[in-house]
């Protein structure tokens, strides 16, 4: 299959700051000079947050991992599971067609989404809400035809099922993930002929549906109001330039009349680098604008994210923010209001 970019393309792409930080966590589980390891999770990561891949998204993650944008294009066009065109706002159906689905019945889940989204796959609903794929095998064989709506999981279902599925996601609601027919998992319709001491008649859901039902994230995209990352291994980190900053300040220009700016407008500081400037003695746009080379080396050093300071352009940013300007990344940041205070 052919996987191109789509043809229209937005100007550019920024990750939210809790997503940046959310980033910053997943480059730093990687040895230094290893940190392209990260790439499927910040291609993942941009697409949960736009719903799609668009191509400022994969320069802007191959920018952020120091790769060749043909690198980070290479990952991106492989693997299936990202979006090179913008899917459905609610919900991209994805439909097993592989042998045993299609024995059962896939062919007909097919006709319903062209009947109700659109006639071609990745083709959007006239309202936006929906777009669907036929893939391969996605390994719930037992409880053929199934779909894959989001995060999780329908199956056993017929065209009628199938049918109301769409409408209450239409509607607003999510239906419960798997089985569709009554049964409890991929015992025989007819019930348990083995292990039966295993058999739970009083939880109507199995582990999967159980926690898909907890979670409620089926189809839910990413908003800011995910639990972050832990990354404990940085909060190590942080401690020793703590201690480093009371001998050595690094920038000696006075803090702004609050004594403390919001550092995270600045793109490419999210709030666990907040947290490691402030530690360093560094709190205001005035002190990051007055960034000399030393200076930029040491902090390179100090916050082992070399060549980010001038990758990013921070005294850039610093010097318009410092003067009471804005730049694009700071309007965005301001917009979204998703820190985490
Ligand atoms: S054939 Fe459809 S899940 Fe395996």
């Amino acid at each position: 299959m052919l996987r191109r970019l789509a043809p229209n393309q937005p100007e550019s792409f920024a990750f939210t700051p809790a997503n940046l930080a959310w980033a910053e966590g997943q480059i730093s589980k990687y040895p230094e000079g290893r940190q392209a390891s990260a790439i499927i999770p910040l291609l993942w990561r941009a697409q949960e947050q736009e719903g799609w891949l668009s191509r400022p998204a994969i320069e802007e993650v191959a920018r952020m991992l120091d790769l060749a944008y043909i690198r980070a294009l290479e990952v991106a066009t492989f693997y299936f599971m990202f979006q090179l065109h913008p899917v459905g706002n609610v919900a991209h159906i994805q439909i097993c067609g592989t042998t045993t689905c299609m024995i059962c019945g896939a062919e007909d889940l097919v006709a319903v989404c062209q009947e109700k989204i659109a006639a071609k796959p990745f083709m959007l609903s006239e309202d936006g809400k929906f777009s669907w794929e036929e893939v391969e095998c996605l390994g719930a064989c037992a409880n053929a035809p199934m779909a894959q709506i989001g995060k999780d999981y329908y199956e056993d279902l017929t065209a009628e099922n199938f049918v109301a599925i769409l409408d209450k996601l239409a509607a607003g609601t999510v239906p419960k993930p798997g089985p569709q027919n009554g049964r409890y998992a991929a015992e025989p319709l007819s019930g348990l002929t083995s292990l039966t001491a295993y058999a739970k008649p009083d939880d109507p859901n199995n582990a999967s549906v159980g926690l898909a039902v907890e979670l409620g994230d089926t189809v839910k995209r990413i908003d800011g109001t995910e639990v972050p990352l832990l990354t404990p291994w940085r909060g190590v980190e942080v401690k020793a330039p703590k201690a480093a900053a009371k001998s050595k300040p690094v920038a000696e220009a006075p803090a702004t009349d609050s004594g403390q700016d919001d550092l995270k407008l600045l793109k490419g500081v999210g709030p666990k680098l907040e947290e490691k400037l402030h530690g360093l003695g560094v709190t205001s746009f005035a002190q990051v604008a007055a960034w000399g080379p030393e200076d930029i080396a040491d902090m390179d050093d100090k916050l082992s994210f070399k060549g980010r300071i001038e990758r990013d352009g921070w005294v850039e940013q610093a010097k318009s923010l410092a003067e009471g300007g804005e730049t694009e990344f700071s309007k965005r940041a301001k917009k979204a209001d998703i820190y985490e205070t």
